[in-house]
């Protein structure tokens, strides 16, 4: 079994990149050119040549120092000007225009941002072209709920003697920092409502997939009112470090590790002004029941554990089989297992791609390591071999409850498989994790489902019955309890973590509903406004 790397002649001619330099960079409405320091990015992908492998440079992006980063955070407060500025005070109708004219842009950009994805991260074509539609689709599904909520806060309401319009106002400034497995569309989940909610936004990208954004930042600049959106570039701890310790921020916006956001936001030095919404780590386990059918299970269990390589934070992260029934699963497991292809994310029907982290290969065969000193056996022929960024999938059983795999989420191949003789052991690892994202449960039998799905609905956020736990469809809540998740996102509840209802009273008297009606009239104010968007 073994796992090779192209030669630069067999990447196919349209999928083929040449290096791109990002010296420009967003702030206060200019694209500005950058002339210090670059940071050089390297593709998961290797190029093998006369039996050696050259990791391909695809590029660079600046690497900011703390001037600049304040520099962009001093555009976001000029442009939100304590909520004077044009795009807070501007009505829903018109952050519609701005959002619906920066997608059409966007949407020119495709076939480069869908291959910068599989170069930057190794997301397969067909993962990279759904994660762009999908991000289209949200920022359209963005605009409908925006629509039936600027329909719905129109009116009046008329309450023991005070008459009041209540509505939802921006918070102001927004840092937005994404996850390097959805560099496109996690951070466009929260940094679209956060500005059509009027916010001001920071929006540092993710630590991979930086190049896909360089062909956004001329959409954004004509699409947007100066200052509204800014980019920082470069290291967390030299840009994003002063910015938080200013007390400037008012909402943080991040998907990511716990220990990553809680370094950021203890650096604001006022807490109670800011507002966290945090998609963080996850280990979510598949329960397998002994009645399961495991044919149509398998394929769901599969791409719930390794589609992406594993790189999901909804992806399946342990698995606890029936001991009487283990054998049966391994076999079937691994039969579906071995029909997947690996290679190079263009290549037809490949689902095993190269890792974008450095490192990541050697610290995952750490933790397999690690489980095999504790008992377990890598159950597929070729399980764990490496070739630099690539990774052939481990199947690791039967894992121990004192092995680092039980307990540390992988981000990646390694598909550890947990025996058990009674339900109880499932219930009480979840209870005992400090993560609590979601859980499947695979099986038939009313009575054990039911029961679990009481206890489980009141650890994890989601249970899925039969099928393998994901973020979709994006209309429904995706959060988290205990240290998976801060805050709720769904294309409406976005909008309302970036929002606060704000209201306008007054006596229900005479005086004051002739003041209403003449605002209304003279069209003097946006917020106290009848008019709605059809
Ligand atoms: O990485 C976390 C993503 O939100 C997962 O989304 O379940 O659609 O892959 P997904």
């Amino acid at each position: 079994m073994s796992f090779k790397f192209p030669t630069p002649s067999e990447i196919p001619t349209e999928y083929s990149i040449s290096q791109i330099h990002q010296r420009q960079y967003l702030i206060d409405g200019e694209l500005r050119v950058w002339n210090g320091n670059m940071v050089s990015v390297s593709s998961p992908i290797f190029y093998s040549e006369s039996g050696k492998n050259s990791q391909v440079q695809i590029g660079s992006y600046p690497a900011f120092g703390t001037t600049e980063a304040l520099e962009a955070l001093a555009s976001c407060e000029k442009a939100y000007d304590g909520g004077s500025g044009i795009w807070p005070r501007s009505t829903i109708e018109d952050r519609i225009k701005a959002i619906q004219k920066f997608t059409n842009l966007m949407i020119k950009e495709r076939d480069l941002i869908i291959k910068l994805l599989m170069w930057e991260i190794g997301k397969t074509l067909k993962d990279s072209a759904k994660e762009f539609d999908r991000t289209i689709e949200y920022i359209n599904d963005t605009i409908n709920a925006l629509k039936e909520g600027d329909r719905s806060s129109s009116r009046f309401v008329f309450e023991k003697g005070i008459l009041a319009q209540i509505k939802r106002a921006p918070y102001g400034i927004v840092l937005c920092m994404g996850p390097f497995n959805y560099p496109l569309n996690e951070t466009f989940c929260t940094l679209i409502p956060a500005l059509a909610m009027g916010n001001t936004v920071l929006f540092k990208p993710a630590k991979f997939g930086v190049l896909l954004l360089e062909p956004l930042l001329k959409c954004f600049q004509e699409a947007f009112p100066k200052g509204v959106i800014n980019t920082l570039y470069g290291d967390g701890a030299t840009v994003v470090t002063p910015i938080m310790e200013t007390g400037k921020v008012d909402v943080f916006a991040f998907i990511g590790s716990s220990t990553t956001a809680n370094i950021i936001a203890k650096k604001h030095p006022r807490l109670n002004r800011l507002r966290s919404v945090l998609g963080l780590n996850a280990k979510n386990p598949a329960i397998i029941l002994e009645d399961c059918d495991l044919d149509k299970a398998i394929p769901e269990i599969l791409s719930g554990s390794l589609s992406f390589n594993g790189q999901r934070c909804t992806a399946l992260k342990i698995i606890f089989v029936p001991q009487k029934i283990a054998e049966n699963f391994l076999k079937k497991y691994l039969d579906a297992l071995s029909a997947w292809k690996a290679g190079m994310p263009w290549e037809k029907d490949v689902m095993l791609t190269p890792l974008p982290e450095d490192g990541k290969t050697k610290w995952l065969t750490e933790l397999m390591s690690d489980a095999i000193a504790k008992g377990a056996k890598i159950q597929n022929e070729g399980g764990g071999i490496v070739n630099e960024s690539f990774m052939f999938p481990a199947v690791l059983y039967p894992i121990s409850k004192n092995s680092r795999l039980y307990n540390e989420e992988q981000f990646g191949p390694l598909v550890p498989i947990v025996p058990y003789n009674d339900i109880d052991e499932t219930i009480k690892y979840v209870k005992e994790s400090n993560l609590g994202q979601q859980a499947s449960i695979f099986g038939k039998n009313p009575k054990i489902i039911g029961m679990l799905t009481d206890i489980l609905v009141n650890q994890v956020a989601r249970v899925n019955i039969n099928t393998q736990c994901q973020r979709g469809p994006d209309s429904f809540p995706f959060t988290g309890r205990k240290d998976s998740a801060d805050g709720t996102l769904s294309v409406t509840d976005a909008l309302r973590v970036f929002s606060i209802r704000s209201l306008v009273a007054a006596k229900d008297d005479e005086e004051s509903k002739q003041i209403f009606r003449e605002i209304l009239e003279s069209k003097s104010s946006s917020f106290i406004s009848t008019h709605f968007i059809l």
